[in-house]
């Protein structure tokens, strides 16, 4: 399950800009954790592994980024580049983030603490996985 999530945007009348607010009832999840990405060259490659449990959601706070998605069967990519739209990404997902443009900054908010028993960091591992599920 992946999908974009709305985030409510208030737009100053008097044009003093823009405010967003993500308040818990908008993400599936309880938030338990959130951390940021920033300052990536723009010829990096972040993420690279799947999570068992952990589910979350990445906006583009500022700048913009590609997230590529793969579900063991199928990739996708999708690009991030408004600080009112997130991006839900179900655990069970291999992600890549990667095309930073300068100044970018990728938000998380994620569903667990810090658990390195959660993560699948290698590729094979994680088709391994997937299979393993379906049976
Ligand atoms: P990692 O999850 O590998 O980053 P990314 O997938 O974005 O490339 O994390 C990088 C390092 O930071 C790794 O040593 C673990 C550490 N880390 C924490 O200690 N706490 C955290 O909440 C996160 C996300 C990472």
């Amino acid at each position: 399950d992946i999908h974009f999530i709305e985030i409510p945007k208030i737009s100053d009348p008097d044009g003093r800009g823009n405010l967003s607010v993500i308040e818990k009832n908008i993400l599936p999840y309880k938030v338990e954790r959130i951390y940021y990405l920033y300052d990536v060259p723009s010829d990096s490659t972040r993420g690279g592994h799947a999570h068992i449990k952990l589910q979350q959601s990445l906006i583009a706070l500022s700048g913009s980024f590609d997230v590529v998605l793969d579900d063991g069967e199928k990739r996708e990519i999708v690009t991030l580049n408004k600080p009112n739209k997130a991006l839900y990404i179900a655990p069970g997902i291999w992600r890549e983030i990667e095309n930073f443009s300068s100044g970018a900054v990728c938000l998380a908010i994620v569903s667990e603490v810090y658990k390195e028993e959660d993560y699948i960091r290698d590729y094979q591992e994680f088709l391994k996985f997937k299979s393993d599920r379906q049976h």
